[in-house]
């Protein structure tokens, strides 16, 4: 049952079917449509925007394009195909039938994994909202409310699940993901990076590049779920998230481009000399937004990972890639801080390393970006270079949080992190830079702001020049 209906709730799980669960999240829709209005993009709300809508969930039929005013977007429910008698692939329950329904000595656990996905959906949204009055293009502001009516639906994704499957709480939570707010002093999102702000559009692009990236692992890690409902959710989502990092490693590697261009003009070689983001800049915004994003896979070490892993409800990421599915033999071998802060080598059982596992596919795919950043700095005939920090510095979670390392992942005193600080993150005074830049919205069609290069080519076809957001009704 690909093609999805034409109700009230835009779906492909039979709702007209289930009138409880129907009943229920037509219920919630209102809330969500007040918290859209609340906490969605300001000031945009009657503009009418050239946004891709899924139709259906086969290959060709999810994307389709036109113009529609974001409280009227399809939001809806839609599930991958099942997998014809899909078994468990790992863990202790490997090869048995995969879930249709929640195991009773689950179901805590796996209400609490999907809320916790569930609350960084509208977090990102809330976090975005005002970037819309600094757009460095009518494109780039397109692409902004693409990926923010996408996380509404990965919201639409998890509540689905949450009333479907999880009764008067789960209905409780649903409302909950409504009343969380990002940076509210009482009532915070779940997650630290959901709550960082993101008032400027390199933050933007470093925030879809690694934080959606880091979406990307977590969503992995689910799709291989014994819970096949939470399977074929994410599954689907996995094909919405792609887009999100292409805007975050395109919109990075554009800024890369200007600032190469303009420091070749700059007579002392500074692309700010020239109004562009200069290389180190970029590079203290990409150690901030890497080292928050490393830190949502959790401790480097952890038995919530293991009996995650050891029940069969969270997997690594592709698990079909790996040899042994049990991972009850053997370890993962990594340097730990001792006591005294000094790190030494350990062996950790596999099970309690998978964080770290799924964190270790997040840096490369992180890194294969940077490198094709550095590419470009290669063509323009830069010789500096971006780079990923070590994954201890700046960490506020796991093994190496409060303790002090350089991006070089070496050891240093809490004094010597502090005095450094603005030299490896973003200081007040490199913020007020980047906002000084984006001032005021480039919204004329085919216009582009001064920091950042055109990309090749415009959306679904359409040129660059293309209006893909209109003020009229
Ligand atoms: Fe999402
Ligand atoms: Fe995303």
């Amino acid at each position: 049952m690909a093609h999805i209906s034409d109700e009230r709730i835009p779906n492909n799980v039979n709702l007209a079917e289930d009138k409880r669960l129907q009943r229920a999240l037509e219920q919630w829709q209102p809330n969500f449509l007040q918290w859209w209005m609340e906490m969605g993009p300001a000031g945009f709300q009657a503009h009418q925007v050239y946004l891709r809508t899924a139709v259906s969930v086969d290959s060709d039929g999810w994307a389709h394009f036109d113009f529609v005013k974001m409280p009227e977007y399809r939001w809806g429910i839609f599930l991958a195909d099942p997998v014809a008698d899909r078994k468990i692939g790992f863990g202790d329950p490997l090869g048995q039938p995969a879930w249709q329904d929640v195991p009773g000595e689950h179901r805590n656990t796996l209400q609490r994994l999907i809320v916790t996905q569930g609350d960084t959906e509208p977090a990102s949204v809330e976090q975005q909202r005002m970037l819309g009055h600094s757009c460095p293009s009518m494109y780039d502001l397109r692409n902004l409310f693409q990926v923010n009516v996408e996380e509404g639906r990965h919201l639409w994704a998890m509540v689905y699940l949450l009333q479907r499957f999880f009764g008067r709480e789960g209905r409780e939570e649903a409302e909950e993901l409504l009343m969380r707010r990002s940076g509210h002093q009482d009532r915070p999102r779940i997650l630290g990076a959901f709550n960082e702000p993101i008032d400027d559009w390199l933050s933007f692009y470093m925030f879809t590049m690694f934080t959606d990236r880091d979406g990307k692992y977590q969503l992995l890690a689910l799709a291989e779920s014994g819970f096949d409902p939470l399977s074929r959710t994410t599954r689907f989502m996995l094909t919405e998230e792609a887009h999100h990092m292409f805007v975050g490693e395109t919109g990075i590697g554009r800024v890369v481009q200007r600032s190469a261009e303009l420091s070749r003009k700059a007579k002392n070689s500074d692309a700010r000399e020239l109004g562009g983001i200069d290389l180190p800049t970029l590079q203290k915004y990409l150690n901030l937004w890497y080292s928050l994003s490393l830190d949502l896979f959790g401790s480097e070490v952890s038995t919530n990972a293991a009996s995650f892993f050891a029940a069969g409800l969270k997997g690594r990421a592709k698990e079909e890639k790996f040899q042994d599915h049990l991972a009850l033999e053997g370890t993962y071998a990594m340097e730990l801080p001792r006591q005294d802060g000094a790190l030494s080598p350990e062996e950790v059982p596999l099970r309690s390393a998978m964080n770290e596992v799924l964190r270790d596919g997040y840096v490369e795919d992180c890194q294969r970006g940077v490198d094709r950043w550095n590419k470009i700095l290669a063509e323009a005939g830069i010789s500096e270079r971006l780079r990923l920090p070590s994954r201890r510095f700046h960490r506020h979670q796991g093994v190496f949080a409060n303790l002090s390392f350089d991006p070089d992942g070496r050891v240093i005193s809490r004094e010597e992190s502090e005095r450094r600080r603005d030299e490896w993150l973003p200081s007040a005074a490199d913020k007020r830079y980047v906002k000084s830049l984006q001032a005021k919205a480039i919204d004329k069609p085919g216009e582009m702001a001064n920091w950042i290069a055109p990309p090749p080519r415009g959306i679904n076809n359409k040129p660059l020049e293309f209006t893909y957001v209109r003020a009229e009704a």
